[in-house]
C-alpha cells in the first residue's frame, strides 16, 4: 500500500499501523525494560516540543526530522529489519505532538538491487503515511543508487526530486543533492538546480528553511566511523556553489541534512546548518538501533531551537539554540 499524505485517523490508524507492522514481520528492537518507561517518557514536557504561546505560534514553525531510516538487511552498523518498528514508534510519538510538519531528510533504504529497494521502500512509505502531520520527502544516495529519481517521486509523492511548499508563512525549500551522486556516495547540485534554485529564493521575503540530503558545510569528520576516510564525501560536493546561492538568497534562515549519520551544527555567515543524526545508526553494534530524531522550533528572525531525542529506549539527549 502506498499513500502520500495521512489518509487514517485516531485509535484506529494506531491499531492498524500495529497489525500492519506485525504484517510486515519487522522485528522490535526493544528490551522489555526501555518499553515500560516509555509511555511515561512521551508524556513529560522535554520529550515534546517547547510549548509556544500565542504570539510565537504565529512567528515560528516546529518541524519534526527523520532521517537515514536504512530499512532493509542489515548492512555494515545499519540493522535494517528494525526500521520499520522504529519507523511504526516514531509516527505514533509524533501524532502524539503538536508538530506543523515532519521532514524526511533521505535514505530510506539499505540498498541491496532494485526489486528489493523498490519493496522497501514502499515499506517504508507505508509507515510513514499514518502520520497525521504533513510530512516531505528528498531523497538520499541510497534511494537512488538502484531505484530511479522517477519511481521515487512515485513512491514518496515528492512532485519532482527538488521542489517547494509553504508552510506556516515559511518557504520550506528541498533540493536535491544525489544530482548527481559523487564518487561513492558524495553530493552535487547541478547547475540547473542551481539556476531554479536562485529563482525561489527570489521570489519574497518569506523566512526560507532549505533541506538536502548531503551538508553544505566543510565538517570535521574526525571520529565518524563512516567518513573519517572519504574526505569530501560526507558533504555537497559544490557546496560552496550553493552556500553562495543560499547566502545571497533574500531570506535564507537555516539548512538542515541528514547523511554524516551524526549531529553537526554551524553558523555560516548569516545561515545556521544542523545535520540530524540517522534513525537507524547503531555503530559500533549491528543492532538494537536507538532511534535518533529530532524536534526543532525555528522563529522568524531564525533561531533555532533545537532538540535531540531517541525512541528506543525513549530518552531525551540534549537540546541547542542556535
Ligand atoms: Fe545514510
Amino acid at each position: 500500500m502506498v499513500c502520500h499524505t495521512a489518509i487514517i485517523e485516531g485509535e484506529d490508524s494506531e491499531s492498524r499501523l500495529t497489525e500492519m507492522l506485525e504484517e510486515m514481520g519487522s522485528e522490535y528492537p526493544a528490551p522489555e525494560a526501555a518499553l515500560q518507561y516509555s509511555t511515561v517518557m512521551a508524556e513529560m514536557s522535554w520529550s515534546r516540543p517547547r510549548i509556544r504561546n500565542e504570539e510565537e505560534m504565529k512567528n515560528s514553525i516546529t518541524l519534526a526530522f527523520v532521517t537515514d531510516i536504512h530499512a532493509g538487511e542489515l548492512i555494515e552498523y545499519r540493522p535494517g529489519k528494525e526500521a520499520l518498528g522504529l519507523l511504526g514508534r516514531f509516527v505514533k510519538h509524533i501524532n502524539g505532538l503538536d508538530v506543523d510538519a515532519v521532514i524526511e531528510l533521505g535514505d530510506r533504504v539499505n540498498n541491496v538491487d532494485g526489486s528489493h529497494d523498490y519493496a522497501v521502500q514502499e515499506q517504508v512509505q507505508a509507515v510513514l503515511c499514518h502520520l497525521a502531520p504533513p510530512r516531505f520527502s528528498l531523497s538520499g544516495n541510497h534511494d537512488v543508487h538502484y531505484v530511479t529519481k522517477e519511481d521515487n517521486q512515485q513512491i514518496t509523492g515528492m512532485p519532482s526530486s527538488y521542489y517547494s511548499s509553504i508552510v506556516s508563512n515559511f518557504r520550506l525549500i528541498f533540493i536535491d543533492t544525489a544530482d548527481p551522486v559523487q564518487g561513492h556516495c558524495g553530493g552535487y547540485v547541478s547547475a540547473p538546480q542551481l539556476e531554479w534554485l536562485k529563482g525561489q529564493l527570489s521570489m519574497d521575503m518569506l523566512p526560507t528553511l532549505v533541506f538536502g540530503h548531503h551538508p553544505i558545510t566543510v565538517q570535521n569528520q574526525e571520529g565518524n566511523p563512516f567518513f573519517a576516510d572519504l574526505p569530501g564525501e560526507e558533504k555537497i560536493g559544490n557546496s560552496g556553489e550553493v552556500l553562495e546561492v543560499l547566502l545571497n538568497g533574500k531570506n535564507v534562515k537555516t539548512y538542515f541534512n541528514g547523511h554524516v549519520h551524526w549531529f553537526y551544527a554551524s553558523m555560516e555567515q548569516s545561515v545556521r546548518s544542523f545535520s540530524i543524526p540517522s534513525l537507524l545508526e547503531s555503530y559500533p553494534l549491528k543492532e538494537h538501533a536507538p532511534g535518533r530524531y529530532a524536534l526543532a522550533t525555528i522563529s522568524h528572525e531564525g533561531t533555532v531551537d533545537l532538540s535531540l531525542h531517541t525512541l528506543c529506549p525513549m530518552r531525551t539527549l540534549g537540546r541547542i539554540v542556535l
